[in-house]
């Protein structure tokens, strides 16, 4: 019921272009009073619409919100297919949940969802990820390589590589990834990357790589407990992006690096991600399930596992931990 006032209330103002359709105007064609017409015009104002009100004209849509739809994203697109089939919703709880399902359905490799907002983000450790509407991306991309279950971490550092390939097409700045998911711009944090899997004894069914990256956010955006530690592209970059433009460009660069990574092994992306990383030759503590490691990162190994030297001349390799510099 609301949805259809909804969109009754946006095709009246689509067909009015830029005249202002009167409270009373409304009120008729929704049938109900001015006041909950007032209570309508308010929700699309949260939902980022801006709205101007004149008396005794009426109300005219004056912006939208700058949403992602799939057709604008398929618009330029050139993969073959990573982000061909796009599951997009406004609201969700989280768009792992729903590529966890699409996954077990048998959906085409490739297929990505998109969600305008979560409600219950999540990110490693079963943290909560921030996912305000309309301002970050927020998606989930099911895979289904044919390899040993031992390399699908290493889809994590490939999707890393993809994303500050991405970030520097887009947007001219230089991102670091700190091992092993890890984005950031000037120390703080832009972008996670959660990846799941479903697979039983040694075979993969699926792989969902869950990607969240801070685009427009403003400081204020950020909960004050993450104002220290996360950033945006749009705070680092001084500028809002068309974030349709940087999913292009993340979905253009994984797919070449995917490919090459099926076809000659983890080697090449080794190679790239070396060139991205921050923690490598550095002082660090790795906080892992079983303990603390604190020590030189000495680099990561041919298959994407981090070698911690400790103290003692120790070598570690630590296949996952928060790690700080
Ligand atoms: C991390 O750094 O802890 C990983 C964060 C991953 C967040 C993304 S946002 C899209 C997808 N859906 C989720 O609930 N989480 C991932």
């Amino acid at each position: 019921m609301q949805s259809e006032i909804r969109k009754k209330l946006l095709d009246s103002f689509t067909s009015a272009g830029e005249s202002y359709l009167s409270g009373q105007f409304l009120a008729e064609l929704i049938g109900c009073s001015r006041t909950a017409v007032w209570k309508h015009i308010e929700e699309l104002r949260k939902e980022g619409f801006e709205l101007e009100a004149v008396r005794k004209k009426g109300y005219r849509i004056i912006k939208t919100p700058e949403k992602i739809t799939a057709d604008e994203i398929r618009l330029g697109l050139t993969t073959e297919f990573i982000g061909k089939n796009i599951h997009y919703e406004e609201t969700v709880e989280s768009t792992q949940k729903i590529a966890h399902r699409l996954a077990s359905e048998n959906v085409p490799e490739g297929t990505v969802v998109i969600a305008e907002e979560q409600i219950s983000g999540r990110g490693r450790m079963n943290r909560p990820w921030h996912s305000p509407k309309y301002t970050g991306i927020w998606m989930s991309l099911i895979l289904r390589p044919n390899v040993p279950l031992t390399k699908a971490p290493q889809l994590t550092l490939l999707t890393a590589v993809a994303i500050v390939q991405a970030i520097e097409e887009v947007t001219g700045l230089n991102p670091e990834i700190k091992w092993p998911n890890d984005i950031l711009l000037n120390g703080k944090k832009i972008t996670g990357i959660l990846t799941e899997m479903q697979a039983e004894a040694d075979q993969i069914h699926s792989i969902i790589i869950g990607m969240g990256l801070n685009v427009n956010q403003t400081k204020d955006d950020f909960p004050p407990e993450l104002q220290n530690i996360a950033s945006s592209l749009l705070i680092e970059k001084g500028d809002a992006l068309s974030r349709a433009s940087i999913i292009r460009s993340i979905f253009t660069h994984f797919e070449k690096l995917y490919l090459l990574f099926l076809e000659k092994g983890f080697y090449p992306i080794k190679l790239l991600w070396e060139g991205y990383a921050i923690s490598i030759g550095k002082m660090l503590k790795a906080r892992t399930l079983t303990g603390v490691i604190e020590g030189k990162a000495l680099g990561i190994t041919d298959e994407g596992v981090l070698k911690i030297e400790d103290a003692s001349g120790v070598i570690h390799h630590v296949y996952s931990a928060d790690i700080e510099l």
